[in-house]
């Protein structure tokens, strides 16, 4: 295949221009230009949302919500027009459906923590799928141990594909929350998230998505979805790390009590007892990253002016193009071969172990992610302790895929 060509018939945007906004891309590694693939772990941040937190540091930095000077006023509009962003960008009903947080992983701790706490009861089950990420997996044990849920797992194919059948089949009455991925951070397998929504629903269950891998790879629209919550970090949308979201259905969040006591989260507070706010600011205790906060909206403007639509057109056909290459590799087996994938190639080379091949990529200056990917379980089905993860964002080109061949190759040599 002719990777100009294909790079020319599906790319909708400049993709030069683009990577020239990201100034980290632009810098030798080991004395090779850098080749980024490890977007799964964390993205790289454009110029543009770099300025962003600089000009608020340098003009606006203060507390927001407690001053009434010009600096406070002006921290605050940017934190609550931030809140705003966020809104639009998930299609969220209104903007105090919108908790900061510092990451998917308290976002979900935040759902067991209240909801979890104040809503389930011994015997009620939580249903996972097996290939979650550990943050959507531990805050559920720990339910298991503190207040007796039980825990049941849905089960994935040998390509890694969510079994929606299977999935189904063990939803019932007793089933209070499902907590699913739609892009699995090992696998790449996009999961069928609205019929999971909606088997979900037809039981009576709430539901929480956790969206950290696919906020950056395709629309994300939760009225569509209908989902109950939806979590994501901002680190992982080209925004700063320690920020990340908890969507959740006004009514429902309205009813959850608080997760952590603190400022901002009450209306009165007295020794004899304390009222709360109104959500969200019920949920986001003591004095937020108000710079990730405003540093996340400007990563999802970024986004939003090329359009998530053409970013995943891209990706898609970089996805493709890197399938079809990894694989002709001798001894190369893709882990993960769903049908409905984005963005993730995770693989292992026979007789080659993942942190060699890792180590030695890096020496030619690619970046990858090799070990179990917080994903112990999925590992454990899939018969192996560790993967190499080449993980792509929009600014990846295919040059990056051909290098990234070309340096498996020449590790290969090395290592057999
Ligand atoms: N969850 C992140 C990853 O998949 C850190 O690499």
């Amino acid at each position: 295949m002719n990777h100009a060509a294909t790079n020319e018939h599906k790319t909708k945007f400049d993709i030069d221009k683009i990577r020239a906004d990201f100034p980290a891309l632009h810098q030798k590694v080991s004395g090779h230009d850098l080749v980024y693939l490890d977007n799964g772990a964390s993205t790289q941040k454009p110029q543009q949302v770099i300025d962003t937190i600089k000009t608020y540091y340098e003009r606006d930095n203060s507390n927001v919500h407690r001053g009434i000077h010009t600096l406070s006023q002006r921290a605050t509009d940017h934190f609550e027009a931030a809140r705003v962003t966020v809104q639009e960008f998930i299609n969220a009903k209104t903007d105090n459906e919108i908790v900061f947080t510092s990451g998917t992983t308290e976002s979900i701790n935040l759902v067991a923590n209240s909801f979890g706490r104040a809503f389930l009861s011994a015997g009620d089950e939580v249903l996972i799928s097996a290939m979650e990420h550990h943050s959507n997996i531990v805050p559920w044990q720990l339910l298991e141990q503190q207040i007796g849920i039980k825990l049941v797992v849905a089960p994935i194919d040998k390509n890694g594909n969510f079994l929606l059948e299977e999935f189904k089949a063990l939803l019932s009455p007793k089933t209070k929350l499902v907590a699913i991925t739609q892009l699995s951070n090992a696998l790449g397998t996009l999961t069928p998230i609205k019929e999971i929504i909606k088997a979900a629903q037809a039981v009576g269950a709430k539901t929480l998505i956790d969206g950290a891998q696919a906020i950056a790879h395709t629309v994300v629209d939760v009225q569509d979805l209908d989902c109950d919550f939806y979590a994501f970090s901002g680190h992982k949308i080209f925004a700063p790390t320690g920020i990340g979201v908890l969507y959740g259905k006004h009514d429902l969040l309205d009813q959850m009590p608080p997760y952590q006591g603190g400022g901002e989260m009450i209306k009165v507070v007295s020794f004899s007892g304390s009222t709360y706010n109104e959500v969200p600011h019920k949920f986001e205790a003591g004095t937020p990253n108000i710079a990730g906060v405003i540093g996340l909206a400007a990563g999802l403007r970024y986004v939003s002016e090329i359009g998530i639509e053409n970013l995943a057109a891209h990706e898609q056909a970089l996805l493709d193009y890197g399938t079809e290459k990894l694989k002709s590799i001798d001894g190369l087996k893709l882990i993960g071969e769903a049908d409905a994938k984005a963005s993730i190639l995770s693989f292992q080379i026979e007789g080659v172990h993942a942190s060699d091949l890792g180590t030695l990529l890096d020496h030619q200056g690619i970046a990858i992610r090799v070990g179990h990917h917080c994903a112990m379980p999925v590992m454990a089905f899939f018969g192996v302790d560790a993967t190499a993860r080449a993980s792509l964002a929009f600014y990846n080109n295919f040059e990056d895929i051909d290098a990234l061949v070309a340096a498996i190759e020449k590790a290969v040599d090395m290592l057999r």
